[in-house]
């Protein structure tokens, strides 16, 4: 079956980079890991919060001001992290704080935000971290960026745009980044800014995917469509104020794409809706994974040899016998009064 199939082939390299990053492997060598790109209000948050189940700070102009990783591990089994149903945990700087509400997300990303970024429209390059664990998330670590503006609002710099891109090219030039490039289905895709980026990076686009967004705005299929691209209807503001929940969402995106004239082929061939695109996205990371196992070995090993160079330079560390701990400690302390006098009185002077 298909679970059989996940769990045999798909889970084993998802832990593996898993239990790569709780390592803090991170710190020093580039995991693979999928950016969501696109211009503002394109509907990138929206298209994360339909994937992770809860709701993301969203809305009308820059409203992602950090990039945000959000990490998301499937629980199958009955023995959750702690016992709970939901785990989630937010980190940033020296900040790390459990989730215990779902609901309460939004609100504590703001708040980081705030932190990080100052209260407005200001952006910040440092990373926000969020970890959901739950039975009904895919497995997948997705970092959301702010959006590419093209024109800068009261209170942000005249460079604003370049910024953001700036800090968009950081994250896409990796070779071990995916990026998932958001683009409405009622703007030109040809002028898409993110896409431009996305192909600058990765001319063959071998680790470049597109989506579409927000069908419900345009009346015939557009000729994206035709390419074969993903497409998914995610909550338009209209939902939002008639607070139709995220899994309420999930069904009437199913039913959009179901009953449309144009859209339902795209469905049929299991191009639409939000978790279709979650399969996708799964399938294409451990296919990235694989595919980036023998340089991140490479990585390893180099970072090992490093490592290893450095330790040889430690000798056999602290002693830990008291005598040796005694003439250690002696020894340190005159080398130290030796600088201290020599600092005081400019010359060295023997000591013992
Ligand atoms: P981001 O700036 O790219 O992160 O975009 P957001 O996710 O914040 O979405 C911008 C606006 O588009 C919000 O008001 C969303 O509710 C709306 N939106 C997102 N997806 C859809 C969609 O599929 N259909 C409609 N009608 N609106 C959408
Ligand atoms: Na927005
Ligand atoms: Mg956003």
């Amino acid at each position: 079956t298909l679970n059989q199939q996940y769990d045999e082939k798909v889970r084993p390299c998802i832990d593996l980079i898993d239990s790569l990053r709780s390592l803090g492997v991170e710190k020093d060598l580039a995991l693979p890991a999928i950016a969501v790109i696109g211009d503002q209000s394109s509907g990138k948050s929206s298209v994360l919060e339909a994937l992770s189940g809860v709701a993301l700070p969203r809305g009308s102009g820059i409203v992602t001001r950090c990039p945000l990783e959000l990490k998301m591990t499937r629980k199958r089994d009955e023995k959750m992290r702690y016992g709970k149903k939901w785990y989630g945990k937010i980190s940033y700087q020296d900040c790390e704080e459990e989730i215990e509400d779902p609901t309460d997300v939004e609100k504590k990303i703001r708040e980081a935000q705030n932190k990080m970024a100052g209260v407005g429209v200001g952006i910040s390059d440092d990373l926000i971290s969020l970890e959901i664990c739950s039975p009904d998330v895919p497995d997948l670590t997705l970092i959301d960026l702010p959006g590419i503006a093209r024109v800068a609002v009261k209170g942000q710099p005249e460079n604003i745009g370049d910024q953001i891109k700036r800090l968009i090219q950081k994250f896409i030039k990796r070779p071990e980044t995916i990026s998932l490039v958001v683009v409405p289905c009622n703007v030109d895709i040809a002028t898409t800014e993110a896409l431009k980026m996305a192909q600058e990076v990765d001319p063959d686009g071998e680790r470049t995917l597109v989506i579409l967004t927000k069908p419900d705005l345009v009346d015939k299929g557009t000729e994206e469509t035709l390419k074969g691209y993903m497409i998914v209807r995610c909550r338009g503001q209209k939902d939002i104020t008639d607070k139709v929940s995220l899994t309420e969402a999930i069904e009437r995106e199913k039913a959009f794409f179901n009953d449309h004239v144009h859209f339902q082929t795209l469905y049929d061939e299991g191009h639409a809706t939000v978790p279709k695109l979650a399969e996708k996205l799964t399938l294409t990371l451990v296919h990235h994974i694989k595919r980036s196992l023998p340089q991140l070995e490479e990585q390893i090993e180099e970072k090992l040899e490093q490592t290893q160079a450095e330790l040889e330079r430690y000798g056999t560390g602290p002693p830990t016998d008291d005598t040796e701990r005694r003439a250690l400690f002696i020894y340190k302390v005159t080398a130290f009064t030796q600088d201290a006098i020599s600092l005081t009185t400019g010359e060295e002077i023997k000591c013992g």
